[in-house]
């Protein structure tokens, strides 16, 4: 699975995306070391502040099967905007390694690909292992 696949994927995910309060609708697709492919949508709730991305929800479904080795995850919001991931997303996604790729674009293609590390320098951590 190449990365304009990948890329794509996020896009095809996004037509899922439950987001009745923002209108603005998300698709992510996160690319295991061994060549799996988790999606995921945003998922927005009346009580507002429980809305999760589609970033977390593509993590959350890779982890809870056991596939903690993320390669990339892909992330797709707008024709013509080019979205990258939020506070919150940015956290999650470093959790399970600062190099993993996060990659952005619009309905030109990916325009940009950047190291999770890259996206959140200086984030907490916890000595684990
Ligand atoms: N959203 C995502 O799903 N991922 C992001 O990286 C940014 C924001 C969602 C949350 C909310 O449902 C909508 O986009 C507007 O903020």
């Amino acid at each position: 699975m190449n990365y304009e696949k990948l890329f794509l994927k996020a896009k095809e995910a996004r037509q899922l995306a439950y987001a009745p309060y923002s209108n603005f609708f998300v698709g992510a697709a996160l690319l295991t070391s061994t060549g799996e492919v988790f999606t995921g949508c945003n998922i927005e709730n009346a009580s507002y502040g429980l809305t999760i991305c589609a970033e977390r929800v593509a993590v959350a479904k890779a982890v809870s099967i056991g596939q903690r080795k993320i390669k990339a995850i892909a992330l797709y919001g707008s024709d013509e905007e080019i979205i990258s991931p939020c506070g919150a997303c940015r956290q999650v996604i470093l959790e399970f390694g600062k190099d993993i790729d996060i990659i952005m674009g619009n309905d030109q293609g990916i325009q940009m690909i950047k190291k999770a590390g890259e996206l959140l320098p200086g984030a907490f951590t916890l000595e684990i292992g």
